[in-house]
């Protein structure tokens, strides 16, 4: 592992992350249950409730919760400066997000749309808490190089996204739309997925990818020209109506995640220690599917405007989905649990032991934590789920072996994990009982 240029001094308490890493798989394991719930019926349009449902369970409750769970430690640790408010922050951007994406999708999956009136506030405070405290450390001229470059991307994109989200479901709720904004629905999901998850996953790569798999670093240039590229494309999308500005705002757009998953790709090829590993699997696997994604959508929509939309358009906008989804963000955040978990129960338990050495006994394995043959269950459900999940976008029949797939690829992310804090527990109370003999 190369840690050259971090502040591990500088880490939060290890509830702070696990709470949002803890609760992500519980999310998923409820869309997968919705899914099998709704049967047959869910894939049958881009918006049907259901879909829409299952839909913020996995891009709020899994994905955003995993990711802020993520930038609480990764901040910190790239840029020497804790997020400020620390452990009431967290619990206040943690409570309002679980209980505002629940009411949310509950509104979706009941159509019974006065739930959004207060799932509304509730999301909208988690993001403002997060973004503000995370907006207060970042206007200090921290430092943390390419990847806190791009979290500033990130975390714009996130805002627009979030408000777009807002205006969206006041509209389900019945409020008045603000004037020239009926429309938003294709920007709020590009702002979620093209920007903030693309984005986040570009930045925290930068860090992690030359960290656990020792690769050489991403080029300075790429690393600072892709999250540009991502969010200027973005912007033109969203402001300039001309079909040719849209047309190659979405080239770029598709053309840069194309050649951030390519140079991923290549550097995990030129890892030092080629031993087999399940993160870079999912790395693997999310960047194919990122690629796949980016030419599907330039598919559709260049097939949308020589043809219009019909049925087959419909089922390929689903297609999209779930490769941006659950192939690109879900899996490359599986992988990265595989790691980040393990990594910081043995660095928290390792700390604890600095001041006498004699207790690093009591350490357990770091490859105890999480054991390579859970990692590798782990990655056959999440790859068989993702191809019957393909597969029901295409054919209904699918549906129900995607569901039940879908859900224990949660249920078991979400044991490993629940397993990972089990260990930890158990070792820090050795520690302790040894420190205090
Ligand atoms: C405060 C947070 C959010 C709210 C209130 C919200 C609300 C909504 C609403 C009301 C729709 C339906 C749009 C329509 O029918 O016109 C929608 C669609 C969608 N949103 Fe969000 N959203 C939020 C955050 C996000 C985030 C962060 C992402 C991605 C990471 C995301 C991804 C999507 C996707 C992919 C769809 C389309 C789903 C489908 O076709 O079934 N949303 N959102």
């Amino acid at each position: 592992m190369r840690m050259q240029g971090l502040s591990l001094e500088t880490i939060p308490p290890i509830h702070i992350p696990f709470r949002f890493f803890l609760s992500a798989p519980w999310m998923g394991l409820l869309a997968g249950l919705a899914l099998l719930w709704s049967g047959t019926g869910a894939f049958s349009s881009p918006w049907t409730p259901t879909l829409l449902g299952i839909t913020h369970l996995l891009t709020l409750g899994f994905m955003a919760m995993v990711m802020l769970g993520a930038m609480f430690q990764l901040v910190p640790v790239i840029s020497g400066r804790l997020i400020p408010g620390g452990a009431t922050v967290a619990t206040l951007v943690y409570s309002c997000l679980l209980v505002g994406l629940l009411l949310l999708s509950f509104g979706f999956f009941s159509t019974n749309y006065s739930f959004f009136m207060v799932a509304m506030p509730l999301l909208a405070a988690a993001f403002t808490i997060f973004l503000l405290a995370l907006a207060w450390l970042m206007m200090r001229g921290i430092g943390g190089g390419d990847s806190i470059f791009g979290m500033r991307f990130a975390a714009m994109s996130l805002l627009i996204a979030v408000l777009l989200g807002l205006l969206r479901a006041g509209a389900y709720a019945g409020l008045a739309p603000l004037p020239g904004m009926n429309d938003t629905a294709n920007i709020h999901i590009a702002w979620g997925l093209g920007g903030w998850t693309l984005l986040l996953v570009m930045a925290a790569s930068y860090q992690v990818i030359p960290m656990f798999h020792v690769t050489p670093s991403y080029p300075v240039a790429l690393a600072r020209a892709l999250p540009v590229a991502v969010f200027l494309s973005l912007l033109a999308l969203t402001l300039v109506e001309l079909p040719v500005v849209q047309g190659l705002a979405l080239a770029c757009l598709s053309a840069s995640a194309v050649i951030y998953a390519l140079t991923t790709i290549y550097l995990l090829n030129r890892r030092k220690r080629k031993i087999a590993d399940i993160t870079a699997r999912y790395w693997r696997l999310s960047m194919t599917c990122l690629s796949l994604a980016a030419l599907l959508t330039l598919v559709t929509y260049f097939k949308a405007i020589r043809s219009g939309v019909d049925a087959l358009q419909l089922q390929l906008y689903i297609g999209l989905g779930i490769l941006l989804i659950y192939g690109f963000a879900i899996s490359v955040i599986q992988g990265m649990l595989q790691k980040i978990v393990p990594f910081l129960c043995y660095l928290h338990l390792q700390r604890r032991c600095l001041a006498n050495l004699q207790l690093l006994k009591a350490l357990p394995h770091m490859g105890n934590i999480i054991p390579a043959a859970h990692s590798r269950w782990q990655f056959h459900l999440h790859l068989g789920a993702l191809i019957l999940l393909l597969a029901a976008a295409v054919n209904s029949l699918f549906c129900w072996p995607a569901a039940l797939l879908m859900s224990a690829d949660f249920a078991w992310l979400a044991y490993t994990l629940s397993r990972a804090v089990s260990v930890y527990r158990k070792s820090m109370m050795e520690i302790e009982t040894t420190q205090s003999s």
